[in-house]
């Protein structure tokens, strides 16, 4: 199903057609790092982040039903 990389596409997206979300999410990334990578405890306290993920998972599920036999 390709999901996570789905979800990826629709993410890069819709930042490219909203970009003063880009700019935003950017900012909060840029200052959460400071230049370092970004350990997974840090990026998932993300709220911008977490906020983008979740609008695009509601706008383009990558799964909109599953059949079950
Ligand atoms: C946006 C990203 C993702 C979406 C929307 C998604 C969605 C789903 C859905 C709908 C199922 C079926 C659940 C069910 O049968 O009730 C599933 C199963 C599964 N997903 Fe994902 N998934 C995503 C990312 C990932 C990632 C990143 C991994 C692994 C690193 C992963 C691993 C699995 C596995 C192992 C199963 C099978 C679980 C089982 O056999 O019961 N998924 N996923």
């Amino acid at each position: 199903m390709d999901t996570t990389s789905n979800a990826l596409s629709r993410i890069l997206h819709l930042l490219s057609q909203h970009p003063a979300v880009q700019d935003k999410l950017r900012a909060e990334i840029t200052e959460a790092c400071g230049g370092e990578d970004l350990a997974y405890d840090e990026l998932v306290k993300l709220p911008y982040l977490e906020a983008v993920c979740r609008e695009t998972l509601r706008l383009y599920a990558p799964v909109q039903f599953i059949n079950r036999s």
